[in-house]
C-alpha cells in the first residue's frame, strides 16, 4: 500500500486526508503542529472505515518521524486568505512555514514526491523545490486542476451539459494572472469559442480567475477546500496509481514555453515518477504572451523571496 502524508490538518489538509483514505489505495498520515488536532481528525476519519469499507490506515501526529518514507507528501500548511486579500499577500508568512515544513518532510522522505498546496502556490512550489533539492519532476503544485474544474463547472451550468463533457484548458499562475485558453477549452471536442458568445466566455473566465476569492468572500473565515482537496486527490492518484494522466500542475520550467527558472501551471504527464513529461501546447503568439506575463508575476514573488 502506498503511504501519503498530508501536512497541515486544516480544512484542505483534513479533506485531502479523508478523500485519500476513503479511496482505499493508500495509508495516510495527517500531521499538524497543533497538539490533538491531527490525532482527533484522523481518529474520526478512521472510525468511518467500517461504514465505508476502507482497509486503509490513517494516523494523526505532531511528529515528522511518522511521515518517514512517504511516497507522496501533500503540503497544505500555511495561512489562507481573508476576504479582500490576494494569494500573493500570503507570501512572506507562508514562505517561512513552507521552508521549515519542506526541510522536515525531506529529512524523513528523501525520495518522496511533494505536492504543494500552500499559497501563493507557484512561488511556494519553487521554494519547496529549491529547499528540497529534489529533481524538478518530484515537486509540483496544485493549480490548473482546480482552476479547470471551476471553469468546467461554470461552462457546464451555462450550457446545461454534463461537467464530464467539458475539457478545460487553464494555464499560468494560480492567481490574478491565470491564463484561460478558450480555443483549447472543449465541449465534447468543440471549442467553446464556437458555442458561446464572446461576452459569455469573458464572464465565465472572469469568474474562474476570481473563483477562489468568490468562496473566500462567502466563507469569510477561510478559503475553499472541497474542490481544492478533490483536485489534490486527482493528482495524488495519478502518481500512486501510475495513471500517466495529463493534468495542469504548477511546474518548474527550464525553457519550456520560452520560460526559464519559474514555476507556472502547464500540462504535464503525471505517473509514478511524478512529472514524467512536460507538454508544450502549440500556443498562438497572443496566448504565449499571456503565459509569459503570468510567469513574470510569479518571478516578482521569487525576487521578493530572494530565491534567484
Ligand atoms: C483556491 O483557489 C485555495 O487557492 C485556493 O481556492
Amino acid at each position: 500500500m502506498s503511504k501519503i502524508s498530508v501536512i497541515g490538518a486544516g480544512n484542505v489538509g483534513a479533506s485531502c486526508a479523508q478523500r485519500i483514505f476513503e479511496k482505499g489505495y493508500a495509508d495516510v498520515v495527517l500531521l499538524d503542529i497543533i497538539e490533538g488536532l491531527p490525532q482527533g481528525k484522523a481518529l474520526d476519519i478512521l472510525e468511518s472505515a467500517p461504514i465505508l469499507k476502507s482497509d486503509s490506515r490513517i494516523t494523526g501526529t505532531n511528529d515528522y518521524r511518522e511521515t518517514a518514507d512517504s511516497d507522496v507528501i501533500v503540503i497544505t500548511s500555511g495561512l489562507s486568505r481573508k476576504p479582500g486579500m490576494t494569494r500573493d499577500e500570503l507570501l512572506l508568512t507562508n514562505m517561512n512555514i513552507v521552508t521549515e515544513v519542506t526541510r522536515n518532510v525531506i529529512t524523513h522522505s528523501p525520495h518522496g514526491i511533494v505536492i504543494m498546496v500552500a499559497n501563493p502556490v507557484d512561488a511556494m512550489t519553487q521554494l519547496a523545490w529549491r529547499t528540497s533539492r529534489l529533481p524538478r519532476n518530484r515537486v509540483f503544485g496544485l493549480s490548473g486542476v482546480l482552476d479547470g474544474a471551476r471553469l468546467s463547472t461554470f461552462i457546464a451550468a451555462e450550457l446545461k451539459v454534463s461537467v464530464e463533457d467539458v475539457s478545460p484548458c487553464v494555464l499560468g499562475q494560480h492567481g490574478e494572472n491565470m491564463v484561460v485558453i478558450p480555443r483549447l477549452t472543449m465541449v465534447n471536442g468543440t471549442p467553446i469559442t464556437e458555442i458561446l458568445p464572446p461576452p459569455t466566455i469573458t464572464r465565465l473566465i472572469d469568474r474562474t480567475i476570481k473563483g477562489g476569492a468568490e468562496i473566500v468572500s462567502l466563507l469569510k473565515t477561510g478559503s475553499a477546500f472541497y474542490a481544492p482537496s478533490a483536485a489534490v486527490v486527482r493528482m495524488v492518484e495519478a502518481v500512486v496509481l501510475d495513471k500517466k494522466k495529463i493534468l495542469t500542475c504548477a511546474t518548474y520550467l527550464e525553457d519550456e514555453y520560452g520560460i526559464k527558472d519559474t514555476v507556472i501551471g502547464v500540462p504535464v504527464k503525471l505517473g509514478r515518477d511524478g512529472i514524467e513529461q512536460i507538454i508544450e501546447l502549440a500556443l498562438t503568439g497572443e496566448e504565449k504572451t499571456a503565459l509569459v506575463k503570468s510567469a513574470e508575476a510569479v518571478q516578482q514573488l521569487i525576487k521578493v523571496m530572494k530565491l534567484n
